[in-house]
């Protein structure tokens, strides 16, 4: 099986960005994290973080026939962007959907997700801990494709 873990804009300052909503974890603890997890799973896991919408369309693009599961947080790409959606539409890889603050409790404009309706599930709110659900969830339950 594997796993592709993908984090959008600003998830990069993770640790020291707004603290108090995101918590004090470093992206890099959190993809160590990850990584530990699938490995003890014997599951192969890749990650890319990105600022730049049109690398994580390539990045989705380019893990069809290679990614049984996508587990995305889009940052504030899941409030804006179709193309993303478009893009793991047009791959079929099953994905769910990762947000480290509960969105429905903020901004209105965080409520709406161009995602979450195609999304095997949806976590948020959970802090760090939803990325290690979700992996978990994506263990048990994704089938690897099967070519
Ligand atoms: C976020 C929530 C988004 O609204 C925000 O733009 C982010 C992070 C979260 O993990 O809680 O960048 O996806």
């Amino acid at each position: 099986k594997s796993i592709l873990l993908i984090n959008g804009p600003n998830l990069n300052l993770l640790g020291t960005r707004e603290p108090a909503t995101y918590g004090s974890t470093t992206l890099p603890q959190v993809v160590e994290a990850a990584q530990k997890q699938c490995t003890e799973k014997s599951i192969t896991f890749a990650h890319l973080q990105s600022n730049h919408e049109g690398v994580i369309l390539d990045c989705i693009h380019e893990a069809r026939g290679n990614v049984d599961a996508i587990i995305i947080n889009p940052g504030a790409f899941t409030h804006t962007s179709v193309a993303i959606r478009d893009a793991l539409l047009g791959v079929d890889i099953p994905f769910v959907e990762v947000h480290i603050s509960n969105v429905h409790a903020r901004e209105t404009f965080r409520h709406h997700s161009y995602l979450s309706d195609k999304a095997v599930a949806v976590i948020c709110g959970l802090g760090i801990y939803g990325y290690e659900a979700a992996i978990e969830y994506a263990s048990r339950h994704i089938k690897p494709k099967e070519n």
